[in-house]
């Protein structure tokens, strides 16, 4: 490809002097560039290329070069038509236009396509004995009330009560003081406190630290199952891909501590019929929790359910793997990293 350009007879010398002068202040020397004519289905991705290898970001440069190729390949392999190209295009304008700050239609989108259970498994490797990654799913806030050990994170009637509790703990069984955790999960009738219209405030959902023996417990209610939401354009595309839009019932929690890597974990009571089956790829074996009911009147009065009730007992500990611990187990996943 020639990278002198060769201005066409009916070019006058103040024009190309002017469009030089404009490609400057964007820092382009427009001699250096290829010359971009008569594209076709053969000549059309080279160019692409071509035209982007003037970005000084190398890895967006490289990664760029690998999301064009893929996609024009995907184009051609499939000889895609117009209508489907319009109809893929209509379909990301309105996953635009139905989110918010929250609502993630997009984090939705890339849990059905099984992307984010594809990026979790490369960037959140974990060492033997920690605890594994899974989805962050699209009902994350950040405006969740800070509790004390203890308090609850849903209001009264939310659900059937649960009590949380555990420790969290390094690789090798050492107390981790002061981890925030954030937790969130849906209701009884299986729905997060963002998919109410009338929401004012945070609910079934907290933000507490871990004590200095690294012990944490909140109360909670039963999750449930639950469909995503099915009123989008993606719960309308899982369905016409012939998928069910349920997840199994599970308690998000995301655990951050000073020296550690962020764990954005969840773990899935056992027996639910969806564990095989999760719409957004979520369930890992490790994750998978028992729950013990509890019917000693005192010891629910103690852990402070109202009248004593019955209650069911999650009993989880976090085990945090340490940057360097997880760069190891990340080697082997992630090979083209540093390019
Ligand atoms: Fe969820």
């Amino acid at each position: 490809m020639s990278s002198k350009i060769t201005a066409p007879a009916d070019y006058k010398t103040e024009s190309i002097l002017l469009a030089n002068q404009r490609a400057a202040e964007h820092g382009i020397d427009l001699s250096k560039l290829p010359q971009l004519m008569d594209m076709n289905a053969d000549t059309i991705t080279d160019n692409v290329h071509a035209i982007n290898a003037n970005c000084t970001n190398d890895r967006m440069k490289f990664v760029f070069k690998s999301l064009i190729q893929h996609l024009h390949d995907f184009i051609r392999e499939t000889s895609l038509t117009s209508e489907e190209w319009m109809t893929a295009l209509e379909f990301l304008t309105k996953t635009g236009q139905i989110s918010s700050d929250i609502r993630h239609e997009f984090i939705l989108l890339s849990d059905v396509l099984g992307v984010s259970t594809l990026v979790d498994s490369l960037n959140h490797a974990k060492p033997p004995g920690a605890t594994e990654a899974c989805v962050l799913g699209p009902f994350f806030t950040e405006d969740a009330h800070h509790l004390q050990n203890g308090d609850s994170i849903a209001t009264e009637g939310k659900g059937e009560y649960m009590y949380v509790h555990g420790k969290v703990l390094d690789t090798k069984g050492n107390p981790i003081p002061g981890a925030t955790i954030d937790t969130w999960e849906t209701d009884g009738q299986g729905l997060y406190d963002t998919q109410y219209a009338e929401r004012t405030e945070p609910d079934c959902r907290g933000r507490l630290f871990s004590a200095e023996d690294g012990t944490y417990a909140f109360r909670a209610v039963v999750p449930v199952s639950y469909p995503i939401p099915s009123d989008g354009p993606v719960g309308k595309l899982v369905t016409n891909l012939g998928r069910h839009v349920f997840r199994p019932s599970h308690l998000h929690m995301q655990i951050e501590a000073q020296g550690f890597e962020k764990l954005t974990t969840a773990f899935y009571p056992r027996g639910d019929p969806y564990l095989y089956s999760d719409a957004v790829f979520g369930v890992h074996t490790s994750l998978i929790v028992d729950l013990k009911q509890v019917s000693d009147k005192e010891l629910s009065l103690k852990r402070g359910f109202k009248e004593g009730k019955p209650h069911v007992e999650l009993h989880r500990d976090i085990i945090l793997a340490t940057p360097e611990e997880g760069r190891e187990a990340r080697k082997k996943m992630m090979p083209a990293v540093e390019k």
